[in-house]
């Protein structure tokens, strides 16, 4: 554990606002800061920044906490190891030893395994037991150069020798189980195998150069085509993209968005050493924004089928959303980017590129595809469709643009086209401001809840017990009254008595109740609530009567019975309990 001390040296040094506008532009508003939240997608600020006591939440996706749980979740990082970088950031020494560094350490054992592994599977694929492998990468049209460029390799066709392999380089099969590459058996725990077994293998590699995952693929028939690695201590699938390692220092300010692991690695070979993929699941916004921090304009090259095409729109809509300028491959007689480039050659998939279409004709042209223009009732039908599409799009000229050539085109007025978009532009933002105004009026947490079914059952309990803790955020001179008034025994949800119990109990040991030392107590989604619990009552201020009112309804909820304790019941005990409870209905205060 972390000195109080030094956590708020720490608290002192790094100022919640410097660090995250270091990472967002946030914007003043009042006493707090706002900006686009960099957790989830949205077009209206509702990430909030409070210098007052040093914290943040959002309000659209309920992330929350100190500065140190924003480098947590910003950085994919260990509460110690964000504890070291933030001390780095100040200059500050980290306390010699009384910190538990368990996570650190297996994470940089798995990430030294992962390169172990990758060097193994290399070896093994310049190895005679190799040599079909190597038959088919080079099949593929891979050059020697490439394979080793991407640090191919081919995992054995056996149970246990990379385990075994492994294990002689010191490893522990624990280690390796995180690394997921072994496997621990379900019938006898302790049996362990290899997770990939005669596959040819891809290392996925980091920006920071560690081989954080790999992918592997099957050579002849039979499934899964692809076995990735699971999300592990050190890769999260959803974070991170294929070759960004080597398409980064290519410094363009372009990147090529493909589907697969061979279409990157045609692309590179083809000269085209900015192409990066997903890692076998569809584009994330996390992605997007990584994207967004090398390059200022993508190009989605995505296959040329039904689902691809799909995916395309989908991605259209994320870079959108992060304000990256999006182009759109169109290939033809090819199904995806690897297959172009054999059939047609590089030059011609360079001259693709160039003439890559905006993904606003594209969007434009899906949409014109789905009517029959030819008649007058598929025109207005286009048209309609066109408008609210329109709608959406932010830029002025960017609209002006295209509905002059749409009006054109169907030969209506541009001046009509021009009053029904900017009619729906204003329905659209009426609406989202209404939405808006219902999300930030309902208590913030709330909606985040689902996943706590206590909380949604004993919901006006649960609200008056996050008032409670709210007002002793505040005032904690008020521990003793309100412990003199309510224990936390009382409280009828288990977390907000937990964190109840756990500030009364720090007060009383003179701790303070400051995030950045809950944050140690806390994990992220329990940080992510309780700065949601401050942020709700954020500007306001509490008098003793409205503590009695909150106490009140968490008392009247604890003496109302569950529909099973009522069936069980006899007469006499049923009558004495609606007695009880008549005349008695709380008072709404919430
Ligand atoms: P080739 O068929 O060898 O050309 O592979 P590819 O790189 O072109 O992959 P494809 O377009 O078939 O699929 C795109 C990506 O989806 C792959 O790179 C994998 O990451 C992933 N993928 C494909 N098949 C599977 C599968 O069976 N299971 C899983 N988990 N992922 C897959
Ligand atoms: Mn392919």
């Amino acid at each position: 554990m972390l000195s109080e001390q030094f956590l708020q040296e720490l608290k002192l040094r790094n100022d919640i606002e410097g660090v995250i506008s270091s990472y967002v532009p946030v914007k003043r508003r009042g006493r707090n800061l706002v900006c686009l939240c960099p957790f989830h997608n949205e077009k209206s600020p509702s990430f909030t920044v409070y210098p007052d006591n040093q914290s943040f939440y959002c309000f659209g996706c309920g992330t929350g906490g100190d500065v140190i749980t924003f480098i947590r979740r910003v950085e994919n990082l260990e509460y110690i190891e964000a504890v070291k970088l933030l001390a780095d950031r100040a200059g500050l020494a980290m306390p010699e030893d009384g910190y538990d560094d368990r996570a650190a350490r297996m994470k940089s054992r798995v990430l030294e395994a992962n390169r172990e592994t990758a060097r193994f599977y290399f070896s093994c694929l310049m190895s005679p037991m190799g040599k079909q492998a190597l038959e088919y990468l080079r099949g593929r049209g891979l050059s020697d150069a490439t394979i080793r460029r991407f640090g191919l390799g081919f995992a054995p066709d056996s149970w246990d020798m990379t385990l075994r392999h492994l294990t002689q380089k010191g490893f522990t099969r624990e280690e390796l189980a995180a690394a997921c590459i072994a496997v621990q058996s379900s019938k006898d725990k302790t049996r362990y195998f290899d997770q990939f077994r005669g596959r040819v293998m891809f290392p996925i590699i980091d920006i920071r150069g560690n081989v954080i995952a790999f992918g592997g693929r099957i050579m002849g028939e039979g499934g899964p085509k692809y076995l990735n690695s699971p999300d592990t201590p050190v890769f999260k699938k959803s974070r991170n993209l294929f070759a960004l390692n080597l398409a980064k220092a290519t410094k363009e300010n372009v990147l090529i968005l493909a589907e697969g692991y061979m279409d990157v690695i045609a692309l590179h070979q083809g000269g085209f050493g900015n192409a990066v993929a997903t890692l076998g699941t569809s584009l994330t916004s996390e992605q997007a924004r990584l994207i967004s921090q090398y390059a200022n304009t993508v190009v989605i090259a995505y296959d040329s089928d039904g689902a691809g095409q799909a995916a395309t729109k989908r991605a259209i809509n994320i870079f959108g959303e992060i304000g990256l300028k999006v182009k759109v491959l169109s290939m033809t007689g090819a199904k995806d980017p690897d297959e172009y480039i054999k059939k047609y050659g590089s030059q011609r998939f360079k001259l693709l590129i160039d003439g890559s279409d905006s993904a606003m004709n594209f969007e434009i042209e899906k949409i014109r595809s789905q009517y029959d223009l030819d008649t007058a009732e598929g025109k207005v039908a286009y048209l309609k469709d066109f408008v609210a599409f329109m709608a959406g799009i932010s830029s002025e000229i960017e609209r002006d643009v295209y509905i002059s050539r749409t009006a054109e085109e169907m030969r209506v007025e541009k001046s009509t086209l021009l009053l029904q978009v900017d009619h729906a532009i204003r329905q659209r933002t009426r609406s989202a401001e209404k939405k808006q105004a219902r999300d930030l009026s309902t208590f913030a947490v709330d909606k985040k809840d689902r996943s706590d079914p206590e909380r949604s059952r004993n919901i006006r309990a649960a609200l008056a017990e996050e008032r409670l803790i709210a007002i002793l955020f505040k005032n904690p001179d008020y521990r003793d009254y309100l412990l003199s008034r309510i224990s936390p025994e009382e409280f009828i949800t288990a977390f907000n008595r937990q964190v109840f119990s756990c500030l009364c109990d720090r007060l009383e040991e003179n701790e303070s109740l400051d995030m950045i030392a809950l944050s140690a107590v806390f994990d992220q989604a329990q940080m992510g609530r309780i700065s949601g619990i401050i942020a709700a009552a954020d500007g306001q201020n509490f008098t003793r009567d409205e503590a009695e009112d909150y106490i009140k309804v968490i008392k009247d909820q604890a003496k109302q019975k569950t529909p099973q304790e009522l069936a069980q019941m006899n007469d006499q005990e049923l009558k004495q309990y609606i007695a009880g409870l008549a005349g008695k209905k709380p008072k709404a205060t919430l």
